[in-house]
């Protein structure tokens, strides 16, 4: 199930080389994030120093993991690779499909019943391709891969934001989309642009009421959400060896909250005691011959603001516990603050709920400090204010808690322990003590808490906090309690104090699991056959992509003319669409209907120039697909900002748009058009935007000299039959040209396998 030592053996023998290599090259000192990076270059031996911020760069992870909600369509798409099996270790989780309700036994029997489909689908495709299945409440992507997969100075992606959580076990661990993980998979190079650096000093020692978790909160308060943007964070100095390694993850995890690309700490002490704990003591002592290469040089550390693009430092000893929130998880209170800010927000002080769990949070050490303070209430007689949920991250977390009786604590206070799975945190939560959107106040230990995150209510005020420090505070029933000064009354009618949470790191009689709910893949799955109901709402066999001609680049209709921001989520809403991620033609009914039209400020409003009717953009566009005809889509600035998500390409392009024209792309987006075969072109002046009108119909003059460096020529005709030429330019390169002749990215990898 783990890492095969001799592979990681191989990487460490490989990694001293060539960070040796790239010290060399780069002429200084290395930070750790360069070291992994330079380590994992796809072409192997470093020849040359990348500017950070700047160059794009080809690396080869180590591995990649898949959580059930995204897996769908990267599975579907690498089926079209023709490959026999993934070229890098894979894995599949089971744990966004699965609703929080009733509680684990009965929540899970009823996703096993209404995703069933889904399910058997990722196992089938894991099975037949070589990729490791975790099936529905075996656990939450990144608890799991942090138990079995994560090791020091590896490098993974996976198709999950939280996918950094594994920086808590030394590694540089990303959050892709589903285009990046299936070309990984599909054996090609992962190219990203070499990240920037912030160092994060941390000195003294966390102690008392504060835990790892409010680092990271302080960290949000500092750097805001959009602060780690295009930048690995790297924590050093003392205190970060005084925290444990599954606190270091819960750093890790919530880096993605300030929107950092990934986070990181070196090797040390604490991860070994977790890799020795987790049944990895080869892992570990392979990471002890290797120590050095698995941190920073000295030298780095000692004079942080010469190696560092931004540098920040905090004095553990004076950290004090945080509440991020409500509805952003930047807004940083230290707790005993949060009472005046409250009442002067209005944010109601009754705390309805407190959640503890997910995969932020939801380690042995979490669950026995959380577990140290509900034994108090139960103690000391006090009766619990607000209703408490447990999310464990994995069922080995689950099962060891269960046996050292943590869990029973919790119930003891009446909790719901629900599904090892993500539930609340992603809004798979089906409430029941709302009757609508009333205003109220939860506090969780997860890492966001946007707007209708966990509930889908949008008056819901959700807190983060510490898995202890959510205890407390829903013990109490009040977001302005400060368990440090004040006190509760018991049933008795007594003043009780709560007393500081005690923890324990790893638990004394060893992690312990009867079905960790694991499925290895067969050796050879060529006898697999992947069965998907052709009447399937939610899951549709993909067809490759036909090329798109020159001859039908003439000729071609405007379909819609967006105006100002349009995002991937206005190109393909998430929400209740989620559900169709697996099924492109259902999902690719949400087409652009968040798009402004340009030219009646209307969203999925748009005239289809075949009938002169305005209707919804997927419906034009399917008119103009039954008629054979070939569409394009203007657009502003930044056009495909926000995720990764392939599918804002794939379904304009399974719909019959052929070309994208904007002032500036995302580049992502940019990316995943080229992958789908079709083109993603800016205007080489920008004012031709504004040439643009409702009925013009586009023809590409010189598509068939298609080639790098050279612009494009279009003639735009208008509706008067008079015409503009203008030029176009495009950041295509040799082997993305093919993927256009070809049709695809993928298709051309299935030919070069078909050679
Ligand atoms: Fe799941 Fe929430 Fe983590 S959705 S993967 S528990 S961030």
């Amino acid at each position: 199930m783990a890492f095969d030592i001799d592979m990681i053996k191989g990487a460490y023998a490989q990694m001293a080389k060539r960070v040796d290599k790239a010290r060399e090259i780069v002429g200084k000192p290395l930070t750790l994030s360069e070291k992994i990076l330079y380590s994992h270059l796809w072409d192997g031996m470093p020849t040359k120093a990348f500017v950070r911020g700047k160059d794009y760069v080809d690396f080869a992870p180590d591995r990649i993991a898949c959580q059930d909600a995204t897996a769908q369509m990267a599975l579907l798409q690498f089926m079209q690779a023709g490959k026999a099996k993934v070229a890098v270790p894979t894995t599949v989780h089971c744990d966004h499909l699965i609703q929080a309700k009733s509680g684990a036994v009965a929540d899970l029997r009823a996703a096993n019943t209404s995703s069933a489909e889904v399910f058997n689908f990722l196992e089938s495709v894991s099975n037949k391709y070589g990729i490791g299945f975790w099936k529905p409440g075996a656990g939450i992507i990144h608890q799991v891969v942090l138990e079995n997969y994560a090791f020091p100075g590896g490098m993974m992606i996976g198709t999950d934001s939280h996918t950094v959580n594994a920086g808590g076990l030394g590694m540089v661990a990303i959050g892709v989309g589903g285009a990046d993980a299936v070309d990984v998979m599909a054996g090609m190079a992962w190219e990203l642009k070499l990240p920037k650096l912030i160092g994060v000093k941390l000195t003294g020692k966390i102690s008392g009421w504060t835990s790892a978790k409010d680092v990271i909160l302080k960290v949000a308060g500092i750097l805001t959400v959009k602060g780690g943007t295009g930048a690995i964070i790297e924590y050093f100095g003392e205190g970060a060896k005084n925290l444990s390694c599954t606190g270091k993850g819960t750093i890790c995890n919530m880096g993605a909250e300030v929107g950092a690309t990934t986070s990181t700490f070196g090797y040390d002490d604490s991860m070994e005691r977790y890799l020795r704990a987790t049944e990895r003591s080869d892992v570990a002592d392979a990471a002890n011959n290797v120590r050095d290469y698995l941190t920073a040089d000295p030298e780095v550390y000692a004079n942080p603001e010469k190696y560092f693009d931004e540098l920040i430092e905090i004095d553990l000893n004076e950290l004090r516990p945080h509440l991020n929130g409500p509805f952003t998880p930047d807004l940083a209170t230290p707790v005993g603050e949060l009472g005046p800010k409250a009442k002067k927000n209005e944010w109601p002080l009754k705390v309805d709920w407190g959640l503890i769990g997910s995969c932020t949070n939801s380690s042995y050490e979490d669950l026995t400090r959380a577990a140290s303070i509900a034994k108090q209430a139960v103690d000391k007689n006090i009766k619990p204010k607000s209703d408490f949920g447990i999310n464990p991250g994995s069922e080995q977390i689950r099962f060891t808690a269960e046996r050292d009786g943590l869990l029973q604590i919790f119930e003891d206070l009446g909790a719901t322990v629900f599904t090892n799975a993500c539930g609340p945190c992603i809004g798979q939560w089906d409430r029941s003590d709302l009757k609508g959107d009333e205003k109220n106040t939860i506090v969780h230990s997860f890492n966001r808490n946007f707007s209708k995150r966990a509930d889908g209510n949008p008056n819901t005020h959700a807190f983060v906090g510490s898995p202890e420090m959510v205890a407390a505070i829903a013990i109490s029933g009040r977001l302005d309690f400060d368990p440090m000064n004040d006190t509760l009354i018991n049933e008795n009618g007594e003043e009780v104090r709560l007393d500081e949470p005690l923890g324990i790191e790893l638990p004394p009689k060893g992690f312990e699991v009867e079905d960790a709910g694991y499925l290895a893949p067969k050796e050879d799955g060529s006898s697999v056959s992947v069965k998907v109901d052709p009447k399937s709402e939610r899951l549709q066999l993909l067809d490759p992509f036909t090329p798109i001609t020159p001859a039908s680049l003439q000729g071609v209709k405007l379909l819609i003319k967006a105006f100002g921001k349009c995002t991937t989520d206005h190109i393909s809403m998430a929400g209740p669409w989620l559900r169709y991620r697996g099924h492109l033609d259902n999902i690719a009914n949400n087409t652009l209907i968040g798009a402004v039209n340009a030219f009646n400020k209307k969203t999925n409003f748009v005239k289809n120039q075949l009938n002169g009717e305005y209707m919804g953009v997927p419906d034009a566009q399917r008119a103009y697909k039954a008629a054979g005809i070939k569409t394009i889509v203007v657009g502003d600035h930044n056009y495909g900002e926000g995720s990764s998500r392939e599918h804002a390409a794939m379904q304009p392009r399974h719909l019959g748009v052929a070309a994208v024209l904007v002032k500036s792309f995302a580049r992502i987006h940019e990316t995943n058009l080229k992958k789908q075969g079709m083109l993603g072109l800016t205007f080489a002046n920008e004012a031709d935007y504004d040439l643009i009108q409702e009925d013009d119909t586009f023809n590409f003059i010189d598509i068939a000299d298609f080639s790098p460096d050279k612009q494009l020529t279009l003639e735009v005709v208008h509706a008067d039959g008079s015409k503009n030429t203008i030029m176009v330019n495009h950041t295509y390169n040799q082997s993305q040209i093919e993927w256009f002749n070809e049709g695809s990215a993928l298709n051309v990898i299935k030919k070069e396998n078909a050679a």
